[in-house]
């Protein structure tokens, strides 16, 4: 193991961040004007069970930030293993992110109805987190479907878990 110096090569700094193995969410929200907002983002973490929070990462410049921070509220939705076209689709710019998947209306917030998990979380801070921001959120309500197979996400690419050897 040789330590890289700064400034650091960025592609090989991602390339180091992008060995630790996540799951993949969609994030959510509605904007003041109640247009919903979203991006896939592999950014979430759990932080505390009391009280109950969450955080994720949004790029500075993630076109769902300001209507997050506005309403003050967002949801994670944690993606099953066929989640995989939902999350391309919430990566991408220039069409409707919310066709062709089923949404259901959580008092506003819209969860995604084939999820792994969903939380309803209301906007506790937001940190500085350089060229991101970290969102923390407490989470107001939740759902799990234990049945549902996680979709995995590790050196750049979707994955599933593998039992057993
Ligand atoms: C698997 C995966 C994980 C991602 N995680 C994050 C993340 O944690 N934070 C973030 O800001 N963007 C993340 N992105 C990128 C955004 O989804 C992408 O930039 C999207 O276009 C949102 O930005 P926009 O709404 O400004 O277009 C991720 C993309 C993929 C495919």
């Amino acid at each position: 193991m040789i330590p890289a110096s700064p400034p650091f090569d960025p592609r090989s700094l991602r390339d180091a961040f992008g060995c630790f193995a996540t799951g993949v969410t969609i994030v959510t929200g509605t904007g003041p004007d109640g247009n919903r907002v979203g991006l896939t983002a592999n950014s979430f973490t759990s932080v505390s069970l009391d009280p109950p929070l969450l955080l994720f990462c949004p790029a500075r410049t993630a076109s769902a930030l300001p209507a997050l921070q506005a309403s003050g509220r967002f949801a994670i939705n944690v993606l099953d293993i066929d989640g995989q076209a939902v999350a391309d689709r919430f990566a991408r710019r220039g069409i409707d992110r919310f066709a062709e998947a089923d949404w259901l209306d959580w008092a506003g917030l819209p969860v995604l109805a084939s999820a792994k998990a969903a939380f309803a979380c209301t906007l506790h801070a937001d940190h500085d987190g350089g060229d991101h921001r970290i969102l923390v959120g407490r989470v107001e309500a939740f759902a799990l479907a234990p049945e549902r197979e996680s979709l995995l996400y590790l050196h750049g690419r979707y994955r599933r878990v593998h039992v057993g050897g």
